[in-house]
């Protein structure tokens, strides 16, 4: 495979569109998968680094391969990789971080870490399993990992807990993996969205929603939560920092509030000041690379589930474009936002 030709949409520089070209095949290691790409998807992170570059990604060098979601099929495999073979269909996270500007999802060939992967069943589309990864990483981070809410883990015969979690922003992308994750390792939840995204969230299982624009929202929510033990809450908002930060602090004062568990998991940054008694860690979804929780999720729990037919790729693609000429505009459209969808680009 080492002389096969890759090639991905380059970002060049701060505010530069992407750009089409040869890029190296990646070598791969020990511990990882080269994957040619068939779907990538994009995610708010991708046009936050294209548009801040430095300013807020110190570690990042340019050229650099933007991309964390990717579908497709296993080409090469680690000599201390098991339980994948070459021509295996998958779904993976392509990790952010400096040692890793050749593995992101804009490219034919990504090279992956091989426990931030998971086969799928063949009646699974690789544009659909694409939306999964980067919303199931960042909440598998902040539900399971022991030092952020610590929650049973999953599994597809769940043990109910007798717990109920609070997740905020239930129809974005994290937040329709975290109510699956949630619902299948025990616990009840109770979200908040938009009252036309109500069905739909209830539909991945939560048992109750809440309109996040109410202005009796943090009373709606003590009311739910009266005479529940809760398990705490997991914060996702959508990119505006005040509204962020609205809603990190409107989270934290409702399980500052109820009985249970006082922490909160947040994907947004945390605000300058905490309620008393209440814990709060900011995730980082691509530090899962490093945690056993990523063996739970993508070895085993997302596997069993995708096959039984127990776990919904989710929020549905939008298939929005084909080729890598394609993905330049899908993060446009991303930037104007979506509603309970997540924006995919098919590759040749
Ligand atoms: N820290 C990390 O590692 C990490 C990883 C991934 C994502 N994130 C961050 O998590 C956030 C969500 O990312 P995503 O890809 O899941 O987003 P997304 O799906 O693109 O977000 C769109 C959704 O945001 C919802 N929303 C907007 N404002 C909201 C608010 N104030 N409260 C609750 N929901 C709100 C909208 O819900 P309605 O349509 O129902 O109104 C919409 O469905 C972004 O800020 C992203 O940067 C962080």
């Amino acid at each position: 495979m080492a002389n096969e030709s890759n090639v991905a949409a380059l970002l060049t520089g701060q505010n530069e569109p992407l750009v089409v070209q040869g890029v190296a095949y990646p070598s791969v290691g020990e511990d990882e998968l080269v994957v040619r790409n068939h779907a990538i998807a994009v995610n708010p992170v991708d046009y936050a680094m294209q548009m801040l570059g430095t300013t807020l990604f110190s570690w990042l060098q340019y050229p650099y391969i933007l991309g964390e979601d990717v579908a497709g099929e296993v080409v090469e495999v680690g000599s201390a990789v098991t339980g994948f073979k070459v021509g295996d269909r998958v779904v993976g996270h392509a990790v952010l971080g400096s040692d890793t500007s050749t593995g992101g999802a804009f490219q034919r060939y990504s090279r992956l870490l091989s426990n931030m992967v998971s086969s799928i069943p063949d009646s699974l589309a690789y544009e659909d399993a694409a939306v999964i990864p980067l919303g199931l990483s960042t909440a598998a981070s902040g539900l399971f990992q022991k030092d952020y809410l610590g929650l049973q883990y999953p599994s597809i015969s769940p043990q109910p807990t007798g717990k109920t979690l609070l997740i905020w922003g239930g129809s974005t992308s994290v937040g329709s993996n975290a109510i699956q994750l949630a619902v299948a390792a025990g616990y009840d939840v109770i979200t908040t969205a938009s009252p036309r995204n109500f069905e739909y969230v209830k539909g991945l299982g939560a048992t109750q929603a809440f309109d996040y624009q109410s202005p009796t929202i943090g009373a709606d929510l003590l009311e739910a939560f009266k005479g529940k033990r809760c398990a705490g809450g997991l914060a996702i908002a959508g990119v505006v920092p005040q509204a962020r930060t609205e809603a990190a602090e409107a989270c934290l004062e409702v399980i500052a509030k109820s009985e249970g568990d006082k922490f909160v998991a947040l994907a947004m940054p945390l605000p300058p000041q905490l309620p008393d008694g209440v814990g709060a860690k900011f995730i980082f979804a691509s530090g899962l690379k490093d945690s056993e929780v990523s063996h739970v999720i993508y070895g085993d729990y997302l596997p069993k589930a995708l096959a039984a037919g127990k776990f919904t790729p989710a929020p549905k693609a939008e298939v929005v474009g084909q080729g890598f000429e394609a993905i330049q505009g899908a993060l446009d459209a991303l930037k104007q936002g979506v509603s309970a969808k997540k924006l995919v680009v098919t590759l040749p």
